[in-house]
C-alpha cells in the first residue's frame, strides 16, 4: 500500500496499532509504563510529520516504511517526554491531563521507561533497516541524529539562555530537530531528492520553532522561556513569521496546501 492511499485518520490508527504492538503486552512494570507514557493521548504531532514529508515530493513511499519510521519517531518523543518531567529536568507532576511517569511508577522507573522507550525506537528502526533496505535506513539516519540534537537542546535548555537568539537556537535543538527529522526521513522514505529533502527541512525547521513557541505561549508557569524575555505579543509575532516563512518555502519549492495547512493547524494550537 502506498502512502499516497492512505488518508491521516487512517495513517494514525495504523501507527496507534503499531505502537502497541512494538511496545507489546508484558506486564512488567516497564512495559506498564512505556503503555502509560505512549498510549494514551498526545497529538501525534511527529508520525503526522513523517506522513506529510513522505507525501510532499510529488513521489511515493511504502506505507509500512513511513508508519515504521512514525512509529519510532514517536518512541523518542515519548522517551523525551518521560524524562523533561523528571524532577532533575523540569519536574512536573502533570503530563496530558494525569501524573507523570515518575509520579506513577516512582523516579527510578521513570528514568528506566524513558531509557526502555529510546532502547525500543532503535529496534524499531533497526528492524525496518533489515525489511526495508538501504534507504529506510538513510531515513533512519535522520531521526536518530535529530534525536542527539533534541537531547543537545535539552541540555542547553537546562543553562538557561540570555538573549532571544540564544532561546530560538535551544528551541531549534530541542523541538525542531524531531519535527524536522521526521519530515526529512519521511522524503527520504519516498526517495526525494537531495533539494526537496534541504527544503523540507528548512520548512520544518520554522514550524518546529514556531510550535515550542506555541507551546510556551500556552505553558503560562514556565519562566525559561522566550515570551517571559521578549514578551507575549513579540512572541506571537515571531510564532507567525515562522509560520509564513514554512507557508512561503512551500510556495517556491512543493505543491499543494498540504504542507502550509498544517503550518497553519499547528500554529493555532490550543495545548
Ligand atoms: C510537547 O510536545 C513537547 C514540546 C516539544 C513542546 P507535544 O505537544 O507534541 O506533546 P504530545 O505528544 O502531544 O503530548
Ligand atoms: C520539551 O520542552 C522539549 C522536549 C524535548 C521534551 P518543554 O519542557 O517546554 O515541553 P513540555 O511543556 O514539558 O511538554
Ligand atoms: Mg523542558
Ligand atoms: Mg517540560
Ligand atoms: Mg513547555
Amino acid at each position: 500500500m502506498k502512502i499516497s492511499s492512505i488518508n491521516k485518520t487512517e495513517f494514525l490508527a495504523m501507527v496507534e496499532q503499531s505502537l502497541k504492538n512494538a511496545i507489546g503486552y508484558g506486564n512488567f512494570v516497564i512495559d506498564e509504563g512505556m503503555r502509560y507514557a505512549t498510549l494514551d493521548g498526545g497529538k501525534r504531532v511527529r508520525p503526522l510529520c513523517v506522513y506529510y514529508g513522505a507525501r510532499a515530493t510529488g513521489r511515493d513511499a511504502e506505507a509500512d516504511e513511513v508508519v515504521c519510521l512514525a512509529v519510532a519517531i514517536e518512541l523518542i518523543h515519548n522517551y523525551s517526554l518521560v524524562h523533561d518531567d523528571l524532577p532533575a529536568m523540569d519536574n512536573d507532576d502533570y503530563r496530558r491531563g494525569k501524573l507523570s511517569v515518575h509520579k506513577k511508577f516512582g523516579h527510578a522507573n521513570g528514568i528506566l521507561i524513558g531509557d526502555q522507550l529510546l532502547t525500543l525506537a532503535s529496534c524499531v528502526l533497526l528492524d525496518g533497516a533489515r525489511a526495508y533496505g538501504s534507504h529506510f535506513a538513510r531515513a533512519a539516519q535522520e531521526i536518530t541524529i535529530a534525536a542527539k540534537r533534541m537531547v543537545q537542546g535539552q541540555a542547553i535548555d537546562l543553562c538557561g539562555c540570555q538573549s532571544e537568539e540564544d532561546y530560538l537556537d535551544m528551541y531549534s535543538q530541542k523541538t525542531a530537530a524531531l519535527i524536522a527529522g521526521a519530515f526529512t526521513a519521511g522524503a527520504i522514505c519516498a526517495e526525494a531528492d537531495y533539494e526537496q529533502v534541504e527544503k523540507i527541512g528548512e520548512y520544518a525547521e520554522n514550524i518546529g520553532i514556531a510550535f515550542q513557541l506555541a507551546d510556551d505561549l500556552l505553558d503560562e508557569g514556565n519562566e525559561n522561556s522566550v515570551v517571559t524575555l521578549i514578551g507575549e505579543e513579540a512572541a506571537k509575532d515571531l510564532l507567525l513569521q515562522k509560520t509564513e516563512k514554512a507557508c512561503a518555502i512551500v510556495r517556491e519549492y512543493f505543491v499543494g496546501e498540504e504542507l502550509s495547512a498544517f503550518a497553519k493547524a499547528l500554529a493555532v494550537r490550543e495545548k
